[in-house]
């Protein structure tokens, strides 16, 4: 697995702007615009109880995991993503893996997310990592794309 330093990004850190900026461009690359927060993501951002971490190389972000935790007994990862050229080396299990720590430190219960059934390398990433599937939601995405609503349970007693 990658190693290396995952940061949560922070409001109030010098490179705030060029972090977002590089956040965008890969939204904008990666989402088709309706799953793309290129344009709310600021807004995202400021939602209570919600984070975002990110992985740096070579000075630009090459990937990105946010999550929210809406109740106390569940949270949600909300967006994945690694930058093209640095794929299948590890950061996006990295990110994932930092991401669930997260939220069990809010104690939840259950991670919940949805993945569009056809994005084979994040199903396998979020199997691998103990997500399970609930259910297909038919049209989640738009009229002719479905996603995977997946789960990660958390035994109590741990
Ligand atoms: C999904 C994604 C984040 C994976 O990032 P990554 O850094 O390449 O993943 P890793 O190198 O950490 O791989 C971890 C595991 O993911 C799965 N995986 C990654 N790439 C894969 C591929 N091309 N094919 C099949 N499985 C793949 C494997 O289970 C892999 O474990 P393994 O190496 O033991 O086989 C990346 O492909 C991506 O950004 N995809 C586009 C955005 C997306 O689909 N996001 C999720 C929906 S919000």
């Amino acid at each position: 697995m990658a190693t290396g330093v995952i940061v949560e990004i922070q409001r109030n850190s010098p490179n705030w702007g060029t972090v977002v900026e590089d956040i965008v461009k890969l939204e904008r690359k990666i989402f088709p615009k309706h799953e793309s927060l290129a344009r709310s993501f600021d807004a995202e951002l400021r939602k209570k109880n919600s984070g975002l971490l990110y992985r740096e190389v070579d000075g630009a972000v090459a990937g990105y995991v946010m999550y929210s935790w809406p109740s106390s007994l569940s949270a949600s990862i909300t967006k994945l993503a690694v930058r093209d050229a640095c794929r299948k080396q590890g950061y996006g299990e990295a990110l994932l893996t930092a991401a669930i720590q997260k939220c069990r430190t809010r104690n939840v219960q259950r991670i919940t997310l949805h993945v569009d059934p056809l994005r084979t390398p994040a199903v396998n990433l979020y199997k691998k990592l103990g997500f399970k599937i609930d259910n297909l939601i038919e049209g989640y995405y738009s009229s002719d794309r479905n996603a995977y609503r997946m789960y990660l349970d958390f035994d109590a007693s741990q």
